[in-house]
């Protein structure tokens, strides 16, 4: 008669052991981080110019007499970033035009990930500017 309301009394202790041990050890573990999705596009704040219709369209025809497009698609990544994604990253202004001129001449890794763009010292600085407003254009 009297060992049931003892076994009871066991019982429940031992389940406010375990709720006690429980909460503890959700109180002990280390909030858990939410990862963000690894941002590739990485938008760089400022103000953005328009580009002249009349610089990219002959920016475009550069670029399609030159070997960007087997690295580049305008849409999709490839070997090389989507210009479309280029676009999404850097203002219009001068200072990402002659950037961006400069590292396709001279080529270069790590903006984008691991993969190299190989370096283009025939062209000028003047069509890598004009190729670079036409990528630039495709943020429109
Ligand atoms: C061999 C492949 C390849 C070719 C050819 C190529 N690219 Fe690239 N390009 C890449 C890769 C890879 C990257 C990413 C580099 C990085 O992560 O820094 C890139 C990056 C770029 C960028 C962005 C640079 C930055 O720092 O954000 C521009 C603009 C660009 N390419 C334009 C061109 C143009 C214009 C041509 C043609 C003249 C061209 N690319 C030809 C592979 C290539």
């Amino acid at each position: 008669m009297s060992i049931l309301p003892i076994t009871r009394s066991f019982a429940s202790a031992g389940g406010l052991l375990l709720i006690i041990l429980f909460m503890a050890a959700c109180n002990n573990e280390p909030h858990q981080t939410v990862r963000e999705p690894i941002d590739y596009i990485k938008p760089i704040p400022g103000p953005s110019d328009s580009v002249p219709v009349a610089a990219a369209k002959k920016g475009e025809v550069l670029i399609g007499y030159s070997d960007c497009y087997t690295c580049h698609k305008d849409e999709k990544r490839s070997i090389g970033p989507a210009f479309r994604d280029i676009a999404k990253r850097y203002p219009v202004n001068e200072a990402y035009i002659q950037y961006l001129a400069k590292k396709i001449i001279s080529g270069g890794s790590g903006s984008w990930g691991a993969a190299v763009m190989i370096p283009h010292p025939a062209l000028t600085a003047d069509d890598a500017q004009t190729m670079v407003r036409y990528i630039l254009s495709l943020r429109q």
